[in-house]
């Protein structure tokens, strides 16, 4: 269980302290206090470590609720008021305030718990919606650009998202992600499965290296044969769960065969990106592909996104074609540039690092659209409220 951290702020020494030994009975509550000395209006004036909640006990006639009603709440703080229950003009700055709860000021232990665990519940069910996601790449037909793609749609989440990445290489016998990136792994991914259980942030990061734009790999250095099916699964499933808590987005690079750990990291995936191209081969061989992660693996076909990759407008086979022999409704499609995806991986360096603006990399940016998550995007009402203007209100 994640720690919720606690300030209680109040003007009397008292209140703080009676109030915090409550908390410090729980141990999933750090708590912290503060008396609020004259002339400061701001409770947590001077407080370095922004906390999750503020408990602020509250007596008429102070400033505090008048200054946090007038400021706004800095962002994901949480606040409870205990204040008197005869002074609505409290009740209604706590409100404008947007404070969670108004207990009374000799408030119950119980009816104080049962309010601070409310905001601990909301608090880590954010995080876990808010946690990364994992995006699997895989070809329907070796050669598809599987690998390529990966690294550089990896890449792209770090340098157009701002977004913290480790891309993985899971082709234990011949990984060869380093490339692309020119980078030379010492220690990589079967390191990590050896420490699995044992994980923490900074071995976690340890094993990886890091890419010049921030990016994260943990490799697979080709000098051990490692049979996929001499991998713990218990062990993957916990190298998987390390990074994910450290990231916003997890891009394996996957083998297109099916083996344990393949099948996996397909069914923990969040997405699934199924790299084709545009020919009749490609397109059987990833129609069959498509079977077996949904027949065989059970993947609901909605995670999977089929990108068309090297597509070139004057193909014989087109758009539609592929939609209906893949019996997908949506496409995503990268140009095929011979010149800059050599210059790249001779290079071992990311298109967008050639060229910002060269097709194949603003191909490469739209692949977020994949993991655009819809319910992240704000509301009318959100940005009405921040553009009027703009919007006519
Ligand atoms: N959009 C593209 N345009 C031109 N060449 C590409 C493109 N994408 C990939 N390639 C080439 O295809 C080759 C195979 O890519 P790779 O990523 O190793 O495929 P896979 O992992 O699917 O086997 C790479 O050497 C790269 O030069
Ligand atoms: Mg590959």
């Amino acid at each position: 269980m994640q720690t919720l951290n606690v300030v209680v702020a109040s003007r009397s020494r008292a209140a703080v302290d009676s109030l915090a030994a409550c908390l410090a009975k729980h141990d999933e509550y750090k708590v912290k206090v503060r008396v609020i000395a004259n002339g400061h209006e701001d409770p947590l004036f001077g407080v370095r470590e922004l906390p999750d909640l503020l408990l602020l006990h509250y007596s008429t006639g102070s400033s505090e609720l008048n200054y946090l009603a007038e400021n706004g709440l800095r962002e994901k703080l949480a606040l409870i008021v205990c204040g008197p229950l005869d002074d609505p003009d409290a009740m209604r700055l706590a409100m404008r305030a947007g404070a969670r709860d108004y207990l009374p000021d000799n408030t119950s232990e119980s009816d104080l718990i049962a309010s601070v665990a409310r905001v601990h519940e909301d608090m880590q069910r954010a995080r876990t919606s808010a946690a990364a996601k994992l995006i699997v790449v895989v070809n329907g037909k070796g050669g598809s650009g599987a690998s390529f793609l990966a690294t550089n749609f990896a890449h792209s989440l770090v340098v157009d998202g701002g977004a913290r990445v480790t891309l993985i290489d899971l082709d234990l016998q011949f990984g060869g992600l380093f490339r692309y990136l020119d980078l030379k792994p010492k220690v990589g991914i079967l390191q990590a499965l050896e420490s699995a259980h044992e994980l923490d942030e900074v071995s976690a990061q340890a094993f990886t290296c890091e890419h010049s734009s921030g990016l994260r790999l943990l490799a697979a250095p080709s000098k051990f044969l490692t049979m996929a099916d001499s991998v713990s699964i218990d062990k993957l499933e916990a190298v998987m769960d390390s990074y994910l808590s450290l990231n916003d987005y997890v891009v394996a690079d996957s083998p297109a065969r099916l083996d344990a750990v393949t099948e996996l990291c397909f069914s923990r995936a969040d997405f699934i990106m199924l790299i084709t191209q545009q020919s009749l081969p490609h397109i059987q061989d990833s129609a069959r592909q498509i079977q077996l992660l949904t027949s065989e693996v059970g993947i609901s076909k909605q995670r999977i996104s089929v990108v068309v990759n090297r597509w070139s407008a004057n193909a014989e086979i087109q758009a539609d074609d592929i939609k209906k022999a893949l019996r997908v409704d949506e496409l995503f499609t990268v140009p095929n540039s011979y010149k800059i995806a050599t210059e790249s991986i001779n290079a071992g360096i990311p298109v967008a690092e050639i060229s910002r603006t060269a097709p194949l990399t603003k191909g490469i940016r739209k692949l977020q659209a994949i993991v655009d998550d819809p319910d992240n995007k704000p509301d009318p009402g959100f940005l009405q409220r921040l553009m009027p203007n703009f919007l006519g209100g």
